[in-house]
């Protein structure tokens, strides 16, 4: 056991218990831990470490940074109160709680871009890295587990780093890993990789035996992801979406075999990905930075031919699918760094069609994707916008209403804007598809509201509109009531209002917005 998964002779001497680690981290330090969507994160130490806390009520608060959000241990650490500092990306109810009440102070970022901040030293020093693990080699090569995130650059810049053996991860996932670490700006060199499945790294960690001051064991499992069943609504969504890109094959915009596909997080994501299982496209490519349930299934099926991406987030029946198969997946799957998964340079000349989840979109094609009524963190950007600006196709998909209606997903002015008009492409809501695609503001507004908007919110926001153009502007608004639909959900628990288009000149403008059914507009 300990010669498969500690090669380096050396380093078996330094394998202590979890009690003993966790000891060292101390008040104010900056952890750092691999993890991503809640795989490959490291367990073991900072749940010790919170067990000490609750035991002994010592004040002990670190700086947390990790690839993205972690499994349970995020939930753990909220609850104990252990963190001061978060970053970048959680999905944690209890985590969020924390976040939105300003216990924690949370730093949303582009998935891409922690890997820099790092390298900087923008974040000072970073005491420890914490990095689960399958093996260590003869070298001190770090094989990762589930997701590789920043995991990288923790290794590289932390003073000393704690490896997290994790004996139920198949010795198998040797291989699947392909370490690339871009060298510091300005002397950086071109990323080579030209395909999706290319491997231009190690399939390890690099990291010197001395570095590495601790290796502890665990056995725990990744939390299983809970994404939510395919629906009606998303199978609409993903309907349109395929009937929307067999057409853009067709007038030649897009190639036979479409671009790399990235998948953004999530159930609907999931579900559009499923989608594709029906969809006359073949040997599909995955260039993406999460792989949840609907990936793999697509592997199986052979409609994806290869993917590369960051982590596997998958529920407990896919997991054990996938680990205990993982021979038949390793050739055509690949995990990388975020930095290299989310590569904006790489994203853009890959042509990357990306399809990511919106909370809310505004008339303009404006996109919340992180902040609910403008102020509520849900989970952060992730990689949505390192996706969205750079790809050649960027989608964005949400349902028309949320809370059985109360809510309206299409609003006058979006409360937060993560993804400006002038990334955003498409919009799909089980209702419609709107090509935004060379559209002015105003025409934006048209294909938005007559293809997406549920008809209990038309007629109020064809009527804001047409008293917005009425003022004037290139992206018309009436400021005094732009976000009048939300307050009234503060106010009232419902968006809607009973006022409906009447006058004649309404219902004249309105005709503009008459809905049509999926049609190609060019
Ligand atoms: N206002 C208020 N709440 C809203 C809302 C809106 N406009 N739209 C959705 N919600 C709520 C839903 O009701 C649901 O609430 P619940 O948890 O109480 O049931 C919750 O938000 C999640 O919505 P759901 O429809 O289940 O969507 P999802 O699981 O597909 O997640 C995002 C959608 C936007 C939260 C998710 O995709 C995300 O975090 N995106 C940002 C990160 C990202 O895109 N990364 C991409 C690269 S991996």
């Amino acid at each position: 056991m300990f010669e498969d998964r500690i090669r380096n002779v050396s380093l078996r001497s330094r394998v202590l218990s979890v009690d003993e680690v966790q000891g060292w981290i101390h008040d104010g330090m900056t952890i750092a831990v691999s993890g991503f969507t809640k795989s490959g994160d490291a367990k073991a130490v900072l749940k010790a470490l919170s067990r000490r806390i609750s035991e002994t009520n010592e004040h002990t608060r670190i700086r947390l940074l990790s690839g993205a959000s972690l499994g349970d241990t995020d939930k753990i650490l909220a609850e104990k109160g252990v963190m001061s500092f978060r970053l970048p990306f959680q999905s944690e109810p209890f985590l969020r709680d924390r976040i939105n009440r300003g216990d924690i102070e949370y730093v949303d970022q582009h998935l891409s871009e922690t890997a820099e901040w790092v390298r900087s030293g923008w974040f000072g020093k970073i005491d420890f890295a914490i990095i689960e693990a399958t093996a260590i080699t003869e070298d001190g090569g770090i094989i990762p587990t589930t997701s590789v995130g920043n995991s990288p650059i923790f290794v590289e810049k932390a003073d000393k780093v704690i490896v997290e053996i994790n004996l139920s991860a198949p010795l198998d996932l040797e291989g699947v890993h392909d370490i690339y670490v871009p060298a510091a700006r300005p002397h950086r060199k071109p990323i080579p990789l030209v395909n999706v499945a290319d491997r231009i790294g190690t399939p390890y960690i690099p990291c010197s035996p001395e570095k590495i001051v601790a290796i502890v064991l665990s056995a725990e499992e990744d939390t299983p992801s809970t994404v939510s069943a395919a629906d009606p609504d998303t199978h609409a969504m993903a309907e349109f979406i395929q009937e929307f890109l067999v057409h853009e094959v067709r007038r030649g915009r897009l190639p036979r075999h479409i671009g790399p596909l990235q998948i953004g997080i999530g159930s609907v994501t999931n579900a559009v990905l499923s989608g594709f299982e029906n969809s006359p496209f073949d040997r599909l490519e995955l260039y993406t930075e999460v792989m949840q349930d609907a990936a793999f299934e697509l592997l199986d099926a052979g409609k994806v031919q290869l993917a590369s991406s960051c982590s596997f987030t998958l529920s407990r029946s896919m997991r054990e699918h996938v680990l205990s198969h993982l021979g038949q997946y390793k050739n055509r799957v690949v995990l990388r760094p975020q930095e290299i998964s989310n590569h904006p340079e790489i994203v853009r000349r890959l042509g990357v069609i990306a399809i990511n989840a919106a909370l809310e979109v505004d008339i303009y094609g404006n996109v919340n994707s992180t902040h609910v009524f403008g102020t509520r963190m849900m989970n952060g950007i992730g990689g949505s916008g390192d996706f969205a600006r750079n790809a050649a196709l960027s989608i964005f998909v949400t349902r028309s209403i949320e809370k059985g209606g109360r809510i309206s997903s299409i609003v006058p002015f979006a409360t937060h804007v993560d993804h400006p008009e002038h990334d955003v492409d498409v919009i799909v809501t089980e209702r419609g598809i709107a090509d935004l695609r060379g559209l002015s503001p105003r025409q934006r507004a048209r294909e938005i509201i007559s293809h997406l908007v549920h008809p209990d919110y038309k007629d109020e926001l064809i009527e804001y509109v047409r008293r917005a153009e009425s003022l004037g502007g290139h992206t018309p608004h009436v400021l005094s009531e732009a976000w009048d639909w939300h307050f009234r959900m503060l106010k009232y628990g419902d968006m809607r209002s009973l006022v409906h288009a009447a006058q004649s000149d309404v219902l004249e403008f309105a005709s503009q917005y008459r809905r049509e059914p999926f049609r190609v507009r060019r």
